[in-house]
């Protein structure tokens, strides 16, 4: 038995009753409510709640509830579906709330060492000037690995080519803590030695130097919103992993067609090591490069 299941085994029935009297007292969250709220923050960004999710939901818009001094979910719907600037101040609070927004530097390498290593050296002959998109990008982490690559890996041999990086997220507070660039060290576990001369410790955190900085660019912006989508200048290459699975599966669908819309002719597609879009799109075509897999956009692709 794990020494767990015996604690708990061997813990007399009545220990547990402070936790059940708190959890008593805190406001019930109806199935209907849950039901409007799920829908609601569907609607606002293709983010699929699941109805195992029900109680997690409940605990982190507990924490909101109790920041606003809010006593039941359906004021609390309330006040999210309501016109004002506070009810759209606290829409973004709420999703900052909910997302996922964990990564690390050089996670899933392999895509990095294709992108320094294959892709930007195919391209740079045709191009004097690459984008490089990472949509979703949480915290930054991955779009300052892509300006690593580029910066040790491509800029030397191809000095001529200008590369421009963008980091996109849903999430106002991850965005504000990529534009800070600031990292606690697991951030970085993943990241191979010879890039940690890109980093400066300074007070127990790690700062991204500025020559990285100066390459990435940050804004907020919601894969869900077609409008803001269509505003993105096309990219050659598109970093969006593990972004695609917390969404609805007829949004991720639409997702993608929109993203393949702002990738150039030619272009490459990276999406999470365990992602896949085959059955999503006809327009890319996958590629096998010895380390990983992406998908490339045709040159003569619409
Ligand atoms: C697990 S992180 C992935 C970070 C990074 N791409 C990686 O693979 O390490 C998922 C990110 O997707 C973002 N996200 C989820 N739905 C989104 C949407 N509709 N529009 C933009 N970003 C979204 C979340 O805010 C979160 O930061």
């Amino acid at each position: 038995m794990s020494s767990l299941a015996a604690v708990l085994r061997f813990t007399p029935p009545e220990a547990f009753l402070p936790f059940a009297e708190a959890e008593r007292q805190k406001p019930p969250l109806s199935m209907q409510t849950f039901q409007r709220l799920r829908e609601f923050i569907y609607q606002l960004s293709g983010l699929f709640i699941a109805d195992t999710q029900r109680y997690f939901l409940k605990v982190r818009l507990l924490r909101r509830m109790e920041e606003l001094r809010i006593a039941t979910f359906e004021e609390y719907f309330a006040f999210i579906t309501d016109a004002t600037p506070q009810a759209a101040q606290e829409r973004r609070a709420l999703l900052d709330s909910i997302v996922v927004v964990e990564t690390q530097f050089f996670r899933t390498p392999e895509h990095f060492f294709v992108l320094g290593r294959q892709i930007l050296p195919e391209l740079a002959p045709k191009r004097e000037r690459i984008r490089l998109w990472s949509a979703g990008c949480a915290t930054g982490e991955e779009a300052y690995t892509m300006a690593m690559v580029v910066h040790r890996d491509f800029l030397p041999l191809y000095p001529q080519v200008s590369v421009e990086i963008l980091g996109t997220d849903l999430s106002s507070e991850a965005i504000a803590r990529a534009q800070r660039g600031r990292y606690l060290p697991p951030s970085l576990r993943g990241m191979p030695e010879e890039y940690r001369e890109y980093v400066r410790e300074s007070f127990g955190e790690y700062e991204v130097i500025p020559e990285i900085r100066s390459l990435v660019r940050f804004e907020l912006l919601n894969l869900v919103d077609e409008q803001a989508l269509c505003g993105v200048e096309p990219v050659d290459v598109l970093f969006c992993r593990n972004v695609l699975l917390y969404l609805a599966p007829e949004v991720r669908r639409r997702v993608v067609e929109a993203l393949v819309d702002r990738l150039l002719p030619g272009g490459y597609f990276i999406v999470g090591a365990t992602e896949t879009l085959s059955q999503m799109t006809e327009r890319l075509r996958l590629v096998h490069f010895p380390q990983a897999l992406a998908y490339w956009k045709p040159a003569k692709a619409s």
